[in-house]
């Protein structure tokens, strides 16, 4: 990126390069963002900085206004809807258009909050043991629901086949793999858990297929749409054999 005090220097050295046409301008913001106002107050630098380029004879075809929609990942938590975005930023991009006499077109990066709440990632629990903590290990580990162990993300987890008993104990859900981190939820309140039962977690439609992988000799899980009481495979679990994909065993050691 370019620190917007540079931004309009930058451009100008822009228009006058042989080859080159500047358009517009972009900006990102951030992710998982839980407020409308720093999208407002981009918003109004960014305008601040077409209105500069306009001066100075720049066009301004498009803008984008960068910066991920937050999702609530925590039943407590609130998140913007993008009705609540737009009643943000319209008026100001509206009435700065306007008064530049521009109309750029505008883009949105809304990220994970088009996906992140279309899937919930299912888990069978193979073993309860109660230690320090109680422990729920699980047939599905970090290798595929990364986030947790990534950045310490919050995934809600739900026992799918209790979902309307109470919460009875606190229990950590781990994974199988060898590895200290792999921890999908710690310390939550959920019902009784038992050998079998499935723990959903939830959003796990951003962030969850993209990032997963086969390390420690895992492969991917299948995905499943469900419409209505309709289940359709749509992507298939992997087998062992994606392990040796796509390797090439030079002939010299086959001799
Ligand atoms: C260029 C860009 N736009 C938007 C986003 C927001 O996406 P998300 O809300 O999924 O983090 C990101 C993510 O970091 C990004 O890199």
């Amino acid at each position: 990126g370019i620190p917007w005090q540079e931004i309009v220097d930058v451009y100008k050295t822009a228009m006058n390069l042989d080859g080159m046409r500047p358009v517009g301008l972009h900006c990102h913001i951030g992710s998982q963002i839980l407020d409308t106002s720093p999208f407002v107050e981009a918003m109004a630098k960014m305008m601040d900085l077409a209105s500069q380029i306009v001066e100075i004879g720049g066009e301004i075809e498009m803008m984008d206004f960068g910066g991920g929609l937050g999702i609530a990942y925590a039943p407590e938590m609130r998140a913007p809807t993008p009705a609540d975005l737009a009643a943000g930023i319209l008026p100001v991009f509206k009435d700065r258009c306007n008064e530049l006499g521009i109309s750029p077109r505008m883009i949105l990066e809304p990220g994970r909050s088009i996906a992140a709440d279309t899937t919930v990632f299912l888990t069978r629990v193979n073993v309860v043991k109660k230690a320090h903590v109680n422990f729920v290990g699980v047939d599905a580990g970090f290798n595929l629901l990364a986030r947790p162990m990534l950045y310490d993300a919050y995934h809600h987890a739900v026992v799918a086949n209790k979902a309307d008993r109470k919460p009875e104990e606190k229990y950590t859900v781990v994974g199988p793999i060898c590895e200290s981190g792999d921890i999908l939820a710690r310390d939550r309140n959920l019902p009784e858990i038992e050998r079998g039962d499935i723990v959903a977690m939830l959003d796990a439609g951003a962030y969850g297929f993209s990032m997963a992988s086969v390390y420690n000799g895992q492969p991917r899980c299948p995905e499943v749409l469900v419409n209505g009481g309709k289940a359709e495979l749509i992507r298939q679990g992997e087998d062992r054999s994606v392990f040796l994909e796509g390797q090439i065993v030079p002939p010299r050691l086959l001799k």
